[in-house]
Order: C-alpha cells, then sequence, then structure tokens
C-alpha cells in the first residue's frame, strides 16, 4: 500500500514526478488548464521576443515548451533533483535549461533575466518571510526594467473558502469530493484509492497550509522592495465546464524591477 502523508510541498512535486503523467507537475488534474494558463501569461509578458526567461517552479515545463522558439534562451527552475531528472527526460531542447533550485536560492546570475515567471508557488511558501526572501532572489536575477509575473497568489484562506477542511481523513475526503465534484470526480478518487491499496500506486495527502496576503498588503512589500506593480489581474481560470471565469480566490501581478 502506498498512501503517503507528504511533509511539505515540496516533497509533494519530488513525488509527482515519478507520476506516468509529466502534467502532474502543474499541480492541475488536466493539461488544458495549464495551456491556458500559459496562453494567459504569454500574451500578458511574453509577447515579444525575449532575451532570457526564468520560469520559477516551472512544474512540467509546459510554457518553457510553448515558447522555446521564440526566446533566446529559457531556464526552468525546480526544487528537487528529481523533478529536474524528469523535465530533462522530457524534454532535450537546447535553448531551454532546467535547474534545481528555489525561489530563496536560484542558482541564476544577477541581473539575467528580462522576463521572469512564478506562476502557482507563491501559495506553496511557508510564509511572509518566505516571500520577502522570493522577491528579493528575484530582484536579483532580474534585469532593469525587466518584467516580473507572479501568479495565482491568495488574497484569502482557500481551505476555509472551498470548506476543504477534510484534515488528512481520507473518509471525510471523499465525502468533499462527492459532494462538490460529482459522481464522476468520486468514482476516479476511490478508483485511485484502489489503485494505492492493491497495486502500489502511490497516493499522496498533500499538505493543507498555503500562503495567501491581501493585495494591497502584496503591493506594498513589493513596492518597498524596489518594484513597481504594473497590474493586478483577477487570475483566469477554466471552471468544470471549462469556461473562463474569474478565480474568486486569487490574482496575478505584474511587476518592473525600477
Ligand atoms: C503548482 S506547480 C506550478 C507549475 C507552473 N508554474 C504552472 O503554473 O503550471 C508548483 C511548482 O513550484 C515548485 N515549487 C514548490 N515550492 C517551491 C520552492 N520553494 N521553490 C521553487 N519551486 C517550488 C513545484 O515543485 C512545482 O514545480
Amino acid at each position: 500500500m502506498a498512501i503517503v502523508k507528504v511533509k511539505n510541498h515540496i516533497e509533494s512535486y519530488k513525488l509527482k514526478s515519478f507520476s506516468e503523467s509529466i502534467n502532474e507537475l502543474s499541480g492541475r488534474i488536466d493539461n488544458r488548464l495549464t495551456i491556458y494558463r500559459n496562453q494567459i501569461i504569454m500574451n500578458k509578458v511574453l509577447s515579444s521576443f525575449e532575451n532570457v526567461v526564468v520560469d520559477i517552479g516551472c512544474g512540467d515545463a509546459t510554457l518553457l515548451n510553448s515558447i522555446q522558439h521564440k526566446v533566446g534562451i529559457g531556464f526552468g527552475i525546480v526544487p528537487s533533483s528529481e523533478e529536474k531528472d524528469r523535465l530533462d527526460k522530457e524534454y532535450s531542447d537546447s535553448s531551454v535549461f532546467i535547474l534545481k533550485g528555489l525561489t530563496v536560492a536560484l542558482p541564476i546570475e544577477d541581473e539575467i533575466a528580462t522576463t521572469v515567471v512564478c506562476n502557482g508557488v507563491f501559495l506553496l511558501l511557508e510564509n511572509e518571510d518566505e516571500v520577502i526572501k522570493s522577491l528579493l532572489e528575484i530582484k536579483r536575477v532580474t534585469k532593469k526594467d525587466g518584467t516580473v509575473w507572479i501568479g495565482e497568489v491568495p488574497f484569502i484562506d482557500e481551505v476555509e473558502y472551498n470548506a476543504r477542511n477534510y484534515g488528512d481523513s481520507i473518509l471525510k475526503w471523499l465525502v468533499f469530493v462527492f459532494r462538490n465534484n460529482g459522481y464522476n470526480s468520486f468514482f476516479k478518487a476511490i478508483q485511485r484509492l484502489i489503485r494505492a491499496i492493491f497495486f502500489g500506486d502511490t497516493f499522496l495527502i498533500n499538505p493543507k497550509q498555503f500562503f495567501f496576503i491581501r493585495p494591497e498588503k502584496f503591493v506594498g512589500v513589493c513596492e518597498m522592495l524596489g518594484f513597481e506593480v504594473v497590474e493586478i489581474l483577477n487570475s483566469k481560470i477554466l471552471n468544470n465546464c471549462f469556461e473562463e471565469e474569474d478565480s474568486s480566490t486569487r490574482y496575478d501581478y505584474i511587476l518592473r524591477k525600477n
């Protein structure tokens, strides 16, 4: 039986790198959602030909992969050797390099990035202190006037908002899935459990703590650290029917390094 209670988000993504589908590294259940999010990022900050793009917490590297012929050079940063190895095996483009590193310690030279993307990562950071250290690192690697995308930052506690208060109980989680996502998702959840119990697939019990910050506070922190906040957007998402809508819990921020 391979039901694993994971101690933090980095550990969770490390284990996801052994999944059958590389798309699990995006943290989304369907790759169409990742492609959709990437399209928004590309339209907003990657529309012109860039010299050096750094994608911090690049997940399954869908974004870098789709822009590889438009950029001079792309760096994808992932926090574990396991994720790096999986991505290296999957992609072999000479203009995209996958490096192991953390938001707080980027393995990148000072001031080389024309564009930095960090989407769906800040919510996985531990606390405000780590957020500040990460922003300082992003500032260090970004060129003057360079653009920074910090996407999918929750402004409220999503666990509470979505009533995901099942803690580590699998039974309560199943009830939640049935009530909120319907019979199909419930059936898939049962299948996953059965595969873990009888066939050795890994079933992760993930951490339930996610970072969130009000936009006025986040803007204050960014400005204090030397960024200009160019735009704040409601994160656009696709709902269960794949229709576009505004997220009710997350914002995207576009910054410029002064
Ligand atoms: C939710 S996925 C987002 C992937 C991608 N950016 C996207 O939007 O499709 C989170 C990614 O951030 C990485 N990550 C988590 N904590 C990190 C940290 N402290 N430093 C760097 N990357 C981190 C994970 O390993 C994973 O690759």
